[in-house]
């Protein structure tokens, strides 16, 4: 069952000098913090990694949703909940057979999820939602904060969220890239209940009230009013 909107704010659009800074200013609106790692090898670019997550830890309550776009993810996921990771999306392109990733996740005490990039099909994900705290969506093809909204993906998301209440599974879905104002209300529409934004947050003048036009924008019949929670 979709489940109301939560937003995750992607720190890569923050300003990285006032990290910490940038995330209070957002924290009591948030509903959890989304961290983009990235190796500069299975996408290319470099953002930040482990010593980051743990310093962030020391200042922040929210929890940390890590987006792994790395090769070899696994080899990293013990270290990734000693810094203070909560869960972790592996992609499938990475991937292929996320079950011993969710293994060791699970092991490690971290919720799991698997990602698709906009180019690859639902089909290749359905096979492992029973796996899975949460799938996510591409709708941009990871590696940049700023790009534009992959409409096309939203057949994806209508994808999921059929098979995620067919098989009365509990897990989250997820949609990363271009998210803001214009484009949120859509992905809710096709069953999103996680929202992944970094610009429409970070480089807005005011964060706080950033957060809460996208909760209103997403579903204004659930928004409970500035400051509520949906
Ligand atoms: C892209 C990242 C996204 C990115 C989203 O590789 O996975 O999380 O930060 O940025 P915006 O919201 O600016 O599209
Ligand atoms: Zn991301």
């Amino acid at each position: 069952m979709i489940k109301p909107v939560r937003i995750a704010a992607s720190i890569l659009a923050a300003d990285f000098a006032r990290l910490g800074e940038e995330v209070s200013r957002v924290e009591s609106h948030l509903d959890m913090l989304h961290i983009d790692v990235m190796d500069g090898h299975f996408v290319p670019n470099i953002s930040l990694g482990i010593p980051v997550i743990r310093s962030l830890r020391a200042v922040s309550g929210l929890p940390f949703d890590c987006h792994l776009m790395t090769a070899n993810p696994e080899a990293f996921l013990e270290d990734m909940r000693a810094a203070g990771a909560d869960s972790v999306t592996v992609h499938l392109e990475a991937v292929p057979d996320p079950a011993p990733a969710a293994r060791s996740a699970r092991e490690a005490g971290l919720g799991f999820g698997v990602v698709i990039n906009p180019g690859t099909s639902y089909e290749a994900m359905d096979p492992y939602l029973e796996l899975c705290d949460l799938v996510l969506v591409m709708s941009v093809e990871p590696g940049f904060g700023g790009q534009e909204f992959i409409s096309s993906v939203l057949g994806k998301v209508e994808a999921a969220r059929r098979a995620i209440d067919r098989r009365g599974l509990e897990c989250d879905l997820q949609i990363d890239g271009g998210i803001g104002p214009d484009t949120i209300g859509a992905a809710r529409r096709a069953g999103a209940d996680l929202f992944v934004a970094g610009t429409a947050v970070f480089r807005r003048p005011d964060p706080a009230a950033a957060i809460a036009h996208l909760r209103k924008a997403a579903a204004p019949e659930e928004w409970p009013g500035p400051g509520g929670r949906s």
